[in-house]
């Protein structure tokens, strides 16, 4: 077996792993990954608690199931009081953060809708909170900051813009895309970001690029997994040779990788592992993700929020889905960050450097 310098590895030796069949080289970057993964974040698993509390998007990509285009989709948004009823069981189970998630939208009923759930959030539970509402106008993004969110998910999907552009319509484009993540920098939040891993003409040196992309724009946390196919969506008639357990496999390479090259942020073991391989959570944690986002509503329109398809545990009460991943995340040896807020090593030193 070559040998590689794991704390250093360089672009070539990323491609190369990237590309690897090779199981036991696998299992040796596996464990490689582990090993920094304990080194800088610990054997903790931080978890939040997430609510799509909306499947009414305006845009249109090509890969998602809850893509505007889609009409076979019932459309819903729950109620204020629904989404603090949330939050308060993240609260009182002492998650570590909370999670807004939702399909896109700009318009002033659903931007104010937002902020008067974050103020609330903030003065009944003072709950760190987490969004991920895609692309808005820094004024948005500046007036959720200030009701009391503090970290924001917006994947860049792919670093390419040519893959961007094949996977996406016309109007999203990839520059205003970037200048989402910086106006997110701007406006004081700890940025996560993350791609869809496998997707059609996306090349070993195009992931590697990737996480040389989350190195470049000093990303504080990660959330990537690979793609999965929804079957009414325009993409799935793309993906002539999808093979769910390469997607699987990449998927564990991509988190390895990034842990061995960026070594103190977050990165989530996300659904979309758990979606491939019962265990994926679990390979996922041990390929060296430290953070899991557990469903924490209650509702009918769960099976409505799907981005792809099979996705797992559509009916689970919040309170099983907790004992699955504390389940799973004990049976590898691994405990769970009850009641602190987990930022990454990565966002602390960011503070103290530009502090002092
Ligand atoms: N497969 C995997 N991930 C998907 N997402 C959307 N559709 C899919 C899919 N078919 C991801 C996108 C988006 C996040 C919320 O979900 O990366 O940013």
């Amino acid at each position: 077996m070559k040998k590689y310098n794991w704390d250093n590895l360089s672009k070539t030796d990323m491609i190369e792993l990237m590309s690897t069949d090779d199981k036991l080289l696998l299992q040796r970057l596996y464990d490689e990954a582990y090993k920094v993964k304990i080194k800088y974040v610990g054997n903790t698993v931080y978890f939040r608690g997430l609510v799509e509390f909306s499947n009414i998007c305006t845009k249109d990509c090509l890969y998602c199931g809850i893509r505007k285009g889609n009409d076979k989709v019932e459309r819903y948004c729950l109620s204020k009081e629904d989404i603090l009823k949330s939050a308060k069981w993240a609260y009182d189970n002492k998650y570590a953060s909370f999670v807004l998630q939702s399909g896109e939208r700009t318009d002033e009923e659903f931007v104010s809708f937002v902020e008067d759930v974050l103020y609330e959030i903030k003065n009944r539970y003072g709950l760190g909170v987490t969004l991920s509402l895609g692309e808005e106008t820094r004024e948005t993004y500046r007036r959720w900051r200030k009701a009391g969110a503090s970290r924001y998910l917006l994947r860049i999907e792919s670093s390419n813009p040519e893959i961007y552009k094949l996977i996406h319509p016309e109007d999203c484009d990839f520059q205003a895309r970037l200048q989402a993540i910086e106006d997110l920098r701007a406006e004081d939040y700890q940025v996560g970001t993350g791609v869809m891993i496998g997707l059609p003409a996306q090349t070993a040196e195009d992931l590697v690029n990737d996480i040389l992309f989350f190195k470049e724009h000093d990303i504080d946390m990660i959330g990537m997994g690979p793609y999965i196919v929804h079957h009414d969506t325009p993409m799935a008639s793309m993906m002539k040779d999808y093979d769910p357990k390469h997607q699987l496999e990449l998927g564990l390479k991509m988190i390895a990788l990034t842990r061995l090259y960026l070594k103190d942020v977050n990165i989530a073991s996300t659904t979309a592992l758990q979606t491939l391989d019962y265990l994926g959570r679990e390979r996922g944690l041990l390929a060296g993700a430290n953070i899991c986002m557990p469903v924490v509503y209650e509702s009918e329109n769960r099976k409505n929020y799907l981005l792809y398809d099979n996705k797992p545990a559509l009916t689970e009460t919040s309170e099983e889905n907790m004992k699955a991943f504390e389940k799973s995340i004990h049976r590898i040896g691994e405990n769970i960050g009850y009641g602190v807020m987990g930022n990454s090593p990565h966002y602390k030193k960011r503070k103290e450097d530009n502090n002092g």
